[in-house]
């Protein structure tokens, strides 16, 4: 049996609280000496054996092919999903240096919703009844909202591609949907799409349920689990409000046994993985698969090409072994020696016995326009009383402290024997990290059922929300 081989000098590009529990589980793991971070943020450089390269433009292929080789990184791990759409992954991968994210191709599993119900449907995996529109079928995409409305459970608009501004639109009926999909088919920025007859908007009959992300780490045919989540993606208390990119999250998840993880992967991820593989872009990297557990069972609502912010926040402390080298055997084509040393049977990675709960602070605004350079205050205290912190948006306010810089601004996180106390670790951390205008969510880590019947705003904001 050979063993993993443990990467030394590891860089993680991206900046947010994702990239930062990445870079602290990773330097923090036996062997590291160094985990480059870029461009990271303000805090992430102070970790043990962490350093930021700030002046890395992430977007730029050329840039962190750059950065990996004079940092002599044996492993380069992709956070964000901007980079793996500019090519990052591809750049890296031609340049001989091992890289865990996928190519700009397989990426498109999440970068256009239209190729992931495609390449679902072709896998046999169960996704909700969709139809793909382009720019000028505008009639015809009415028409067929106005077939899923008359079934009285609503629809969903989305909008295919990556666009800033990203919209996600749970609608009520056609008049909620139409303003949606005008917008829709006039944006997108998945560079396919701007082909004739390309697809710029999905409409998707509507889903109840609650949702979970499973998250694999994959090496392009095989795939191991990483401990299942549950984000809370609207702002307020309770699932109410606009959608977000996520307001918190905790694992496990109490309502799923304790084998679900592995289970899903062999029933999501593995034939997603083998379709991608067939067409000839095999998927190497974080495959993330929002699931909603409806009463017919488990349905796919999304791939992400990425760990889940902020579910890596919870996620990554919850592992009892090193990652990285699970990522560089993965990164190198080859889980194999990583797979013979789980446990017999087992496809998901060995979590330590407990629970994590992560509350994010967002700044006054968000989902909109974030206020920005307050000063933050209780982040050593929170340390103090034992939960980690995550930075995304912030700023180094001179001597010592922080400011807000952004949308989601941290991720505080709580851990426990069980989701109970972890919680209220979480709680205690997160009602002393404090500035003006902060806005949280109370009730992460409790079960929430969702409301039924009740939609967020049309053209509500999602992942394009920071
Ligand atoms: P997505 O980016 O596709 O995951 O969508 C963002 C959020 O919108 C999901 O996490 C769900 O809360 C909601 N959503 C997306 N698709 C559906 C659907 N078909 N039915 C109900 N809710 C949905
Ligand atoms: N938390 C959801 C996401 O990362 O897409």
């Amino acid at each position: 049996m050979s063993l993993p081989i443990m990467p030394t000098r590891i860089l993680v590009v991206g900046g947010g609280a994702r990239e930062h529990a990445l870079a602290w589980k990773l330097a923090g793991e036996p062997g590291v000496n160094e985990v480059a971070v870029a461009p990271g943020n303000a805090a992430i450089g102070t970790e043990p054996r962490v350093r930021t390269l700030r002046e890395v433009d992430a977007l730029i292929p050329a840039a962190v092919v750059a950065a990996a080789q004079g940092h002599a990184s044996e492993l380069v791990v992709i956070g964000p999903e901007a980079p793996l759409e500019a090519g990052v992954a591809d750049a890296l991968t031609e340049a001989g240096i091992p890289v865990f994210g996928p190519s700009r191709a397989a990426a498109r599993i999440e970068t256009s919703k239209a190729f992931c119900h495609d390449v679902a449907a072709a896998a046999g995996v169960r996704m909700a009844a969709s139809r793909a529109f382009a720019a000028g079928e505008l009639e015809a995409a009415l028409a067929y909202a106005a077939t899923l409305a008359g079934s009285g459970s609503g629809l969903v608009v989305k909008a295919d591609g990556l666009a800033a501004g990203k919209g996600v639109a749970v609608c009520d009926d056609v008049a909620a949907a139409e303003d949606a999909l005008v917008r829709a088919l006039r944006q997108t920025a998945d560079p396919m799409a701007r082909l004739p007859g390309a697809p710029r908007v999905v409409i998707e009959e509507r889903l109840f349920g609650r949702e979970i992300s499973v998250i694999a780490v994959t090496d392009g045919h095989r795939g191991v689990a990483l401990p299942v989540a549950r984000d809370h993606k609207r702002l307020g208390d309770g699932d109410r409000g606009p959608n977000t990119g996520g307001m918190g999250a905790y694992s496990p998840v109490p309502d799923l046994p304790d084998d679900a993880g592995a289970r899903l992967l062999a029933e999501f991820h593995l034939p997603i993985l083998a379709e991608l593989a067939r067409r000839g872009t095999p998927f190497r990297g974080f495959l993330y698969a929002g699931l909603i557990l409806t009463d017919d069972g488990p349905v796919l609502l999304e791939c992400n090409a990425r760990l889940g912010d902020p579910e890596a926040q919870v996620i990554l402390p919850r592992l009892a072994g090193p990652l990285g080298p699970v990522l560089l055997a993965a990164a190198r084509g080859d889980l194999g020696p990583v797979l013979e040393r789980l446990p017999a049977d087992s496809l998901s990675l060995p979590t330590m016995p407990g629970a994590a709960v992560g509350i994010v602070l967002a700044a006054e605004g968000y989902p909109g326009t974030p206020k920005r350079g307050q000063t933050i205050g209780g982040l050593d205290e929170a340390v103090r009383l034992g939960c980690l912190v995550f930075h995304a948006g912030t700023l180094a306010r001179p001597p010592n402290g922080y400011a807000t810089n952004g949308g989601r601004v941290l991720t505080v996180v709580g851990r426990g024997d069980d989701l109970a106390s972890a919680r209220a670790l979480a709680e205690r951390g997160a009602e002393t990290v404090t500035w003006d205008g902060v806005q949280r969510r109370h009730d992460i880590g409790i079960d929430v059922d969702p409301v039924a019947g009740e939609s967020a705003p049309a053209v509500a904001i999602t992942g394009g929300a920071r």
